[in-house]
Order: structure tokens, then C-alpha cells, then sequence
């Protein structure tokens, strides 16, 4: 049985064919999961990742059944371990999609879960790899090329779990450059660089967007995140240090994208919005079919596409 919990899991191979499956699923809706159920555990809040698995599994044909706020209306709140919780609900659903406040939630469910396990976000340290398996697709998709790309991540590094499981991706494709531009304070983790470094793919740090993004093909905007950051005081520091005006993305290549995992508060201002470069909101359609594929790829398409996670 295959989970889904970090995005080394997957090869060049295997993704090409995952992007494969979205793209023939766009615009569709079938019956191929008539039968099969999906349950959503989302003990963080969430918009785009938990509506987006429920629609993509319904426009499959399969049933959905929904836990919102889980610390509170769990049974987690009378003191139920995350163990157990997994242990039943794994008995309701074929599979379950879950969102947790704790880095390596999605891991320890999975060792005691009967199907497979999806990890919508764990933690602020975490990962969150079915947003970087949409956030690649979008990159590809627009840009029309896999390999040879600049991408400028932008913010908080350092606690932005969809930025460090898109790092991870990128060490898959050739002459992939990467600028981080952050404060000291929220710069990425040494994991995330000694991977990079381990694949050859050349990184620099800076403090300095504006200079950054001039030649960008893919500016990467984070949230600056008061749930994630959890330091208030850290959290008022870096607030509203680095955000996209017009005159920011109108200083972009022509073609350079700018994506967003949103939800976005002020870090891209909207006037940016119908900027040739904003395709933050293109990107959320994309998310859908790339969840398509994710759920037909667990629940029976080719489930080698993705590789067993390795324990640490
Ligand atoms: N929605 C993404 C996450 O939950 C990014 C964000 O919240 O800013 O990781
Ligand atoms: N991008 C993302 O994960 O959005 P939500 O937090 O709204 O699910």
C-alpha cells in the first residue's frame, strides 16, 4: 500500500506520469471511484486543500466523508491519541487525507493506518507535498519546459512547508537555479540546502527581491504566517517586508510566473492580479486535477507511481 507523505517519494519518471493522468482529467468527471470513500482529518484550518480533495474525489464518482477542526470536534478533544483515531477511521474510508498541527503526523498515521494515508500539510516544518506536486505542475504547464528554469522563493522559507516540499521536486530536473530571499531570521532550512547541494543544484541566499526577481522564470510567494511563525514578536518583525506591487512584477520577464500556494493576505497586492505574470488563481484549477490524479493513482491506478516512504 502506497502513502503519501513527503514528495522524495517520487521520481522524474514517475512524476511526468502523475502530470500525465491530471491533464487527461481536466474538464472531466467519471465514475471511476464509484464505491471507493475518501475521509478528510483536518485538525489545521483549510480552503483550497480539503474542498479541492472532496471535489476531485466526487468528480470521480467516489463518496466523501469530512472532519473540519478536528482538535475541537474530534474525539481528540476528549484525549483520543492521533493512533487510535487513525486505527478507526481507516475502517470508514479507502482513504484518508489529513491535515495536522504536528511535523510527522502524516508519517505516524500512516504506520498504523489499514489504507493509504495522504499528508495535507504536517506542521509548520513539516511538508505539504500534494500542494508542490500541483505548485510543478503549474510551473511546467506554464512555462512549457521542465528543465532549465530560475525559480526565486520569496518570504518565509523557513516555516512554509509547500516551499520546502517543492525544494525537494526540483533537485528531479536539470539546470534548475534557485534564489531564496528572506530575512536571517526566516531563512530555509539546512535540510532542504544539503539536499540541493547533494544533487548539484546550484542555490544562493539573499535579502534583496527586487534585484532577484528581474530574472526569475517562477517568482514563489509565501505567506508571511502568524499560525506558522507562532513568535509574536518574530512575527511582527517580518510582516510586510517583502511584498509584490505592480511595479514588482511588472519588473518580470517576459513569461516569469508568479504562484502562490495561497491563502494570500497582503504579501501580493491585487493589483498584481491581472498581471500577465499572476497565475496564483490558474494554479488552484490545476491543483484540482493534479488531486484527480493523486486519488486514482492511491486508489488502484498505478499505485508504483508513487514509492513507499522510507521511515527515519
Ligand atoms: N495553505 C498552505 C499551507 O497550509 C500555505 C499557507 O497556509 O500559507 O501550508
Ligand atoms: N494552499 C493551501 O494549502 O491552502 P489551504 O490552507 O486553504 O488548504
Amino acid at each position: 500500500m502506497s502513502h503519501l507523505i513527503e514528495t522524495q517519494q517520487f521520481t522524474r519518471g514517475s512524476l511526468t506520469e502523475l502530470f500525465k493522468l491530471a491533464s487527461s482529467l481536466e474538464g472531466k468527471r467519471n465514475d471511476s471511484l464509484k464505491g471507493k470513500i475518501m475521509a478528510a482529518l483536518f485538525y489545521q484550518p483549510s480552503t483550497r486543500t480539503r474542498l479541492s480533495f472532496e471535489s476531485a474525489m466526487l468528480r470521480l464518482g467516489g463518496g466523501v466523508i469530512t472532519m473540519e477542526n478536528g482538535g475541537e470536534s474530534s474525539s481528540q478533544s476528549k484525549g483520543e491519541t492521533l493512533e487510535d483515531s487513525i486505527k478507526v477511521v481507516s475502517q470508514y474510508a479507502d482513504v484518508i487525507v489529513m491535515r495536522h498541527n504536528e511535523v510527522g503526523a502524516a508519517a505516524r498515521a500512516a504506520v498504523v493506518s489499514k489504507v493509504p494515508i495522504v499528508n495535507a500539510g504536517d506542521g509548520n516544518l513539516g511538508q505539504h507535498p500534494t500542494q508542490a506536486l500541483l505548485d510543478l505542475y503549474t510551473i511546467q504547464r506554464e512555462l512549457g519546459r521542465e528543465d532549465d528554469i530560475h525559480i526565486v522563493f520569496v518570504g518565509n522559507l523557513k516555516y512554509y512547508r509547500s516551499a520546502r516540499s517543492l525544494s525537494y521536486l526540483l533537485s528531479k530536473y536539470k539546470n534548475i537555479r534557485v534564489t531564496f530571499v528572506s530575512s536571517p531570521e526566516l531563512r530555509m532550512d539546512n535540510d532542504v540546502k544539503e539536499h540541493l547541494k547533494e544533487n548539484n543544484v546550484h542555490f544562493e541566499e539573499t535579502e534583496d527581491m527586487n534585484a532577484a526577481v528581474q530574472n526569475a522564470d517562477v517568482l514563489y510567494q509565501t505567506r508571511i504566517a502568524k499560525d506558522f511563525i507562532k513568535d509574536d514578536k518574530e512575527y511582527e518583525k517580518q510582516k510586510g517586508r517583502y511584498i509584490i506591487t505592480r511595479a514588482v512584477a511588472d519588473s518580470m520577464k517576459k513569461g516569469a510566473i508568479i504562484i502562490h500556494p495561497l491563502p494570500r493576505v497582503d504579501e501580493i497586492e491585487p493589483e498584481v492580479d491581472d498581471s500577465p505574470h499572476a497565475v496564483y488563481f490558474r494554479q488552484v484549477g490545476y491543483g484540482l486535477i493534479v488531486r484527480m490524479a493523486i486519488l486514482k493513482t492511491l486508489l488502484g491506478e498505478d499505485k508504483k507511481l508513487i514509492r513507499a516512504h522510507r521511515r527515519k
